[in-house]
């Protein structure tokens, strides 16, 4: 049997340009973002702050990515859990980012 290297070539090339294609540095997705924000129930602190609360307000969040990741997986306080990796993974963390930077103020 004799293997037709061709076509065989062709597709491994289609196939690793597509790979790479996807695999390119990831901008955060903002809607993605939405949902963890949600789904970790981080609006349930910085949310509904009432006066005199410690709770930073994040409607004019304008954090680096870097700050925000470090702030994510160890905040400065004990108020805020710690979001470590196997809860936030860097891909959701940096979903997470887009959104508090593209996002209007909660009405
Ligand atoms: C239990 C309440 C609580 C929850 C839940 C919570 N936070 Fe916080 N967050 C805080 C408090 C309080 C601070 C102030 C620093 C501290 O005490 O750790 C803070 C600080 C921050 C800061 C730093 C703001 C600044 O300008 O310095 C960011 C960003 C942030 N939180 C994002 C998030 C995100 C994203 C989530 C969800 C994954 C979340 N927080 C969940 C209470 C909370």
């Amino acid at each position: 049997m004799r293997l037709n290297t061709l076509p065989v070539f062709v597709f491994t090339f289609l196939l690793t340009m597509f790979a790479a294609g996807c695999g390119g540095p990831s901008a955060g997705d903002p809607e993605n973002g939405a949902r963890i924000y949600r789904r970790l129930r981080c609006a349930a602190c910085h949310e509904n702050r009432t006066a005199g609360s410690t709770v930073p307000d994040l409607s004019g969040f304008t954090l680096s990515f870097r700050r925000f990741r470090a702030i994510l997986r160890k905040p400065s306080g004990a108020a805020m859990p710690a979001y470590g990796p196997e809860r936030v993974a860097d891909k959701e963390a940096a979903d997470l980012h887009a959104w508090l930077r593209d996002r209007r103020r909660d009405p």
